[in-house]
């Protein structure tokens, strides 16, 4: 990550249930590491929630659950800027702009919009459809460089390199960056695990598909104990995994998990049934993800100091954006 060491980092994750293993592995363990060394920005996207349909108390709730779960995984308010998106506006008013930038044919192609919508697109919200303009304004606020995100969030930041690259041709400068997604090489698509071909999903109705941060470690046990495989051994090198969703997940997650590559995972595993690999599995991941929920558990007693570390997060946000879109409405030619 040496290139980052100039930029600035942003990501951000949505309070529409519970975080997972997927956003753990994929996102949130990248988002911790970085968080040493660079200036980041973490936000709780709750604009982007409301794309489908909340329950305003369950969303309330939500909100300030995942930032206690981001805060009890490692993410330091001291370190990092960590925030809820709806308390800085320049986030809606930037994503207004893009708007206007941005065109049908881009937004027509995202993958993720036409996933979401599903067959009613005609009932689909006009806010799930713009969701990517948002999302580019989130990064380009701060004018942030890096965006360590998991895979299936690569379309958006080609989006937003498009906006970015448009919106300084447009207005003849050079004033956004092309922000850069930093995908991790393992576990950067963590997949069911029920099913090596759909993705681990806080939206999949079977609670069994995923591991959830808040999961105890009997139910992380559990999980990963009935976690679908087939009946061959591991191979003993990456080839061998081919054609095996299930068994290529499982390596991919005791990769993420571990640090280890999946070569010298299989070099230790090759040949051996999931009898033995799944137990090893089950305490590796037992013994990172249970702490996070009983340490979540004690930050949710507190809700009030939860409530004033976002707050405190707001102010500092704010105070990068607002200068930030002070300079693109001289560029857009707004008065005052
Ligand atoms: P969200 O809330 O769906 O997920 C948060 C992060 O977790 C990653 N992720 C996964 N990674 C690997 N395997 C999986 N199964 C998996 N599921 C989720 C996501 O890639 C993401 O990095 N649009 C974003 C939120 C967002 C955002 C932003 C991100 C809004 N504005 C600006 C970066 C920058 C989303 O819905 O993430």
């Amino acid at each position: 990550m040496g290139e980052a060491k100039t930029g600035r980092i942003f990501s951000g994750v949505q309070p529409t249930g519970n975080l997972h293993l997927g956003n753990y592995l994929g996102a949130i363990k990248n988002w911790i590491a970085l968080q040493d060394e660079f200036e980041c920005i973490y936000c709780v996207v709750d604009l982007h929630a409301i794309t489908v349909p909340q329950e305003p108390v369950i969303l309330r709730r939500a909100i300030r659950e995942v930032a206690a779960c981001l805060i009890a995984s490692g993410i330091n308010p001291e370190k990092s800027i960590l925030f809820n998106q709806s308390r800085v506006p320049q986030h809606a008013e930037l994503a207004w702009i893009f708007n206007c930038v941005a065109r049908l044919g881009w937004l027509n192609r995202m993958t993720q919009f036409k996933e979401k919508a599903g067959k009613n697109r005609e009932n689909a919200t006009v806010g799930l459809y713009a969701y990517p303009t948002l999302m580019a304004a989130d990064i380009l606020a701060y004018r942030a460089t890096h965006v360590p995100v998991g895979e299936d969030q690569k379309q958006h930041l080609e989006l937003t390199r498009d906006i970015a690259a448009a919106f300084n041709s447009m207005f003849d400068s050079e004033f956004f960056p092309l922000p850069e997604p930093q995908i991790q090489k393992t576990a950067a698509r963590v997949m069911s695990l029920r099913d090596g071909s759909s993705k681990m999903s806080k939206s999949d109705i079977s609670d069994a598909t995923r591991i959830n941060l808040t999961d105890s470690a009997d139910e992380i046990a559990q999980k990963i104990k009935r976690a679908k495989t087939d009946p061959e051994p591991l191979p003993s090198e990456a080839k061998g995994l081919e054609g095996r969703p299930e068994a290529t997940n499982l390596v991919g997650i005791f990769s993420g998990l571990s640090g280890r590559p999946a070569e010298d995972i299989l070099s230790e595993y090759g040949g051996q049934g999931f009898g033995v690999f799944k137990p090893v599995l089950a305490e590796l991941c037992v013994s990172q993800i249970a702490p996070i929920s009983l340490e979540m558990n004690k930050l949710l007693e507190q809700p009030d100091e939860i409530d004033r570390l976002l707050e405190k997060g707001a102010a500092q946000a704010q105070a990068i954006a607002a200068p930030i879109l002070a300079e693109v409405k001289q560029l857009v030619g707004f008065s005052g």
